[in-house]
């Protein structure tokens, strides 16, 4: 089946109304005070096309924290300098680990599993820190550039509340830096990520933001951020990892590529054709919200658009 861009404004309608009719949405983060206090139930959409259009249901418009969907920037931005010398650093296999995990580490020699768990997420803004000297700077320049809004910022709220609870986050760090995998100081490197992760922005704009993946690495200003090579990379690691030890069930109910952050955000790219975002702050035990998936599943069922 192919859709008209028309048609995207009656496939949300219909899953917003469908999923208004749908009870029990998983719980909000709580391991970040600041994110705890999220209503669960709410719920934006917003589907944008490669010639920056775009549509949205709900709450698309409203900000939330980005969290892990940043990973996605960050790894696309380190990608774009350094290119596949990146890959001696972090890997590019699925954990089927919780997004904290510690456990593999140690036995992988420091190396982490992919860029989209936080040990790898670290590596990344490492690395992107250590090219630009302002690694969370870099990554809300790239997404106000590319979603068109100046006023996307940083939650420091929220970045102080993790910085409070920061102990994993603070160990994966200090081990792989035992490993010789971290350059920057460790104190240093978390206040770089606890930023990047607080960026808060909405569907739209981070619909709008990951339209490049849909441009086979194209920018919204016509300039070119990755190779195609490079971007089929990005989101084929999206697909594989995007949503942690969930990352089977994604590929399986969705078939995107997709990336999930505790803010209750996803992303996803079908690449070609749009970019979507969806929020709802009702996470389920892997840390992926549940009726955000619920969501990506429905308009790919209903539309026939995915990779596969
Ligand atoms: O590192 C953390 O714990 C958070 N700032 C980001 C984690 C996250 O969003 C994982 N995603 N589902």
């Amino acid at each position: 089946m192919t859709i008209m861009s028309s048609q995207f404004r009656p496939v949300l309608d219909h899953i917003m109304a469908e999923i208004d009719r749908t009870p029990g949405r998983g719980r909000s983060a709580d391991y970040i005070p600041a994110l705890a206090a999220r209503d669960p139930r709410r719920f934006g959409m917003a589907v944008a096309e490669p010639d920056g259009t775009v549509y949205g249901v709900g709450e698309w418009r409203q900000p939330f924290s980005t969290q892990s969907i940043t990973k996605v920037f960050t790894l696309a931005l380190d990608l774009a300098r350094e290119g596949d010398e990146l890959w001696e650093h972090v890997g590019r296999e699925p954990s089927g680990n919780p997004f904290n995990s510690l456990v593999q580490l140690e036995y992988e020699s420091g190396i982490p599993r992919n860029p989209f768990i936080n040990a790898g997420a670290l590596v990344v803004t490492d690395r992107l820190q250590t090219r630009t000297g302002d690694a969370a700077g870099e990554l809300l320049a790239f997404l106000r550039a590319e979603s068109g809004n100046d006023a996307l910022d940083f939650d420091l709220e929220v970045a102080a509340s993790e910085t409070a609870n920061g102990d994993r986050n603070a160990a994966l760090a200090h081990f792989m830096a035992s490993y010789g995998n971290i350059d920057n100081d460790v104190p240093v490197l978390l206040d770089q990520y606890f930023r990047q992760c607080s960026v808060a922005a909405s569907c739209a704009d981070l619909a709008l933001a990951t339209g490049f993946l849909a441009r086979h690495g194209i920018r919204a200003d016509g300039s070119r951020l990755l190779s195609r090579s490079q971007a089929k990379q990005v989101n084929a690691v999206m697909l594989t990892c995007g949503t942690y030890d969930a990352a089977g069930d994604f590929a399986y109910r969705v078939g995107l590529p997709g990336k999930s952050g505790v803010g209750g955000g996803i992303i996803a790219v079908v690449p070609g054709r749009c970019t979507l975002c969806v929020w709802s702050p009702g996470l389920d035990e892997r840390g992926n919200s549940v009726a955000g998936v619920a969501a990506l599943d429905r308009f790919t069922t209903l539309t026939g658009l995915s990779v596969f």
